[in-house]
């Protein structure tokens, strides 16, 4: 564990909270008049998806599924399925949600997957953070909120070691 006193702080609360509500604007606007089926990535991406969800105006499921690629501060490359259970998804507006796109692996595996099991309306994918900088695969985000630096970050979902998740702002030691 690393001391919280040493985290330099990348977004604030406020920040993050109001980057949030641009993207869920233009969500908003994109889909006027249709519905949305967001799907959760576990663990990371959960404090980001539950306030994004709340200001998605639009008839709304929510889904989840659970991933990991990261041991520490890299990634492994390799995604491990650790539950991609789904309902059928043929005709829907699927939102894929994730903490952040690093490598881009597995954005891309999540994709993929969805593509080659449902005939979705559209499939989409949001991302609080794009690090873009990291990528070793072409992904295409259609929504982001900020892109950083190639420097491991923490807090608001983001762990190192399962730790500071639980932080309202994003940081980095
Ligand atoms: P990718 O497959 O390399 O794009 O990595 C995706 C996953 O790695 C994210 O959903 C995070 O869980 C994790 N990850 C990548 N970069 C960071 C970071 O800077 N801090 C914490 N987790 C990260
Ligand atoms: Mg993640």
């Amino acid at each position: 564990m690393k001391n919280l006193q040493d985290i330099k702080i990348l977004y604030s609360e406020e920040v993050l909270q109001s980057k949030i509500q641009e993207i869920a604007n233009k969500i908003n606007e994109k889909h006027k008049g249709e519905e949305i089926c967001a799907i959760c990535v576990l663990k990371g991406s959960t404090p980001f998806c539950m306030d994004l969800i709340k200001r998605i105006n639009l008839p709304l499921t929510l889904e989840f599924i659970r991933v990991s690629t990261y041991d520490g501060d890299s990634s492994t490359g390799k995604v491990n399925h650790l539950d991609m259970t789904l309902p059928p998804l043929d005709n829907k507006n699927v939102l894929i949600v994730e903490d952040i796109v690093d490598t881009g692996f597995t954005a891309d595996f999540l994709l993929k997957s969805i593509k080659l099991k449902n005939n979705t309306k559209s499939l989409e994918l949001v991302s609080l953070l794009n690090k873009k900088i990291a990528r070793k695969i072409d992904v295409n985000i259609d929504y982001y909120g900020f892109e950083i630096d190639d420097k491991f970050v923490v807090g608001y979902g983001l762990d190192y070691n399962g730790y500071y998740r639980n932080l309202p702002y994003i940081g980095y030691f």
